[in-house]
C-alpha cells in the first residue's frame, strides 16, 4: 500500500484522457494534475522547449511527492522521454503502451497516427510499433488544430469547424486505408466521435490515455503501491476558470476535485 499521489502532467486538458480512465481503473488514488496551460501549446515548439518544459513539470509535481508520474501528453512522451527516464520514481510515457494496442489491434497492418507536429517529427510511434511488428506500415499526420479545438471546447458531434478541420486532415489516411488510428495526442480522444465518424466504424481508434492509465494500473498493482483515497487536485499554469468550464465538457460532468492556479516558477527555486 502506498498512499501517496499519482502525479500527471500535461501542456493543458489533454491529460483528462488519461484522469477518465485512471478513475475508472484505479478508483482510489489520490492524484495531483499539472496542465501547463500558460504555455500551450507544447506541439508546436522546438524540441529543446518542450525538454525544458517537462523537467518543469515534473519537478513541480515531485514537490508534491507523487509515487509515479505519468506524461499524459503525447508531446512530451515523444520528445522529452529521457527526462522522465531519469527521474527518482517511475514514469509512464503514453507512447508505448498505444504502438501495442495499436500492434495487437490491427489487421490489414496499415496503422495511421496522428499527433502533434513535434510528435510526428520524432518518429516516436512509428519506431514504437514497428518494434513490436516490423511488417507493419504506418502512416503519420501532424494535427496541430486539433489541440486548440478541444482546448476550446469544440468537441461535440455536430461541431462543424471541428468536423471540418478533421475531414481534411484525416483524408490521407482515409486514402492509404488504416484500419487502426492511433489517437497520438492525449487531447484527440475528446473529439473520438468526430474522428470515429469520418473513418468509419470499421476503424479502430486507439486511446493513448487509456492505454496510459491502463499501464499505470498494472504497475502499481504489479510493485504493490496501490493507494487509498480518491482526492483529485488540479493545477493549472493559468485562469483556473477556463480550465474548469473546458473540463466540465469534456467529463460530461463538473470536474471533481479543486482546480488552484500555480506560479510555476515559484516551484523551481
Ligand atoms: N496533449 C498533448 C499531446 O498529447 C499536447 C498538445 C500540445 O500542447 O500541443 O501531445
Amino acid at each position: 500500500m502506498d498512499k501517496r499521489p499519482i502525479g500527471v502532467f500535461d501542456s493543458g486538458l489533454g491529460g483528462l484522457s488519461v484522469i477518465k480512465e485512471l478513475s475508472r481503473v484505479l478508483p482510489d488514488e489520490n492524484i495531483v494534475y499539472f496542465g501547463d496551460t500558460g504555455r500551450l501549446p507544447y506541439g508546436t515548439k522546438s524540441n529543446e522547449t518542450i525538454i525544458k518544459y517537462a523537467i518543469e513539470d515534473e519537478k513541480f509535481l515531485l514537490s508534491f511527492d507523487v509515487k509515479l508520474i505519468i506524461a499524459a501528453c503525447g508531446t512530451v512522451s515523444s520528445v522529452a522521454r529521457k527526462t522522465g527516464e531519469q527521474l527518482p520514481v517511475p514514469f509512464i510515457e503514453v507512447v508505448t503502451p498505444a504502438a501495442k494496442a495499436a500492434a495487437k489491434a490491427t489487421k490489414n497492418k496499415i496503422v495511421g497516427v496522428i499527433g502533434t507536429a513535434a510528435t510526428v517529427r520524432s518518429d516516436s510511434y512509428k519506431k514504437a510499433v514497428l518494434e513490436v511488428d516490423e511488417e507493419i506500415s504506418l502512416h503519420q499526420v501532424a494535427c496541430p488544430l486539433f489541440v486548440q479545438l478541444v482546448e476550446e471546447g469544440f468537441v461535440k458531434k455536430d461541431d462543424e469547424i471541428t468536423r471540418l478541420t478533421a475531414e481534411r486532415y484525416l483524408k490521407p489516411l482515409k486514402e492509404k486505408g488504416v484500419d487502426t488510428l492511433i489517437l497520438g495526442c492525449t487531447h484527440f480522444p475528446a473529439i473520438s466521435e468526430i474522428i470515429s465518424d469520418i473513418m468509419g466504424e470499421d476503424v479502430t481508434l486507439i486511446n493513448t490515455g487509456e492505454q496510459a492509465a491502463k499501464a499505470a494500473a498494472w504497475y502499481l498493482k504489479e510493485n504493490d503501491m496501490m493507494g487509498s483515497g480518491a482526492e483529485k487536485h488540479f493545477f493549472v499554469s493559468d485562469r483556473a476558470e477556463s480550465f474548469k468550464t473546458v473540463a466540465g465538457i469534456l467529463l460530461g460532468s463538473e470536474i471533481e476535485g479543486e482546480v488552484t492556479t500555480v506560479n510555476l516558477q515559484s516551484y523551481l527555486k
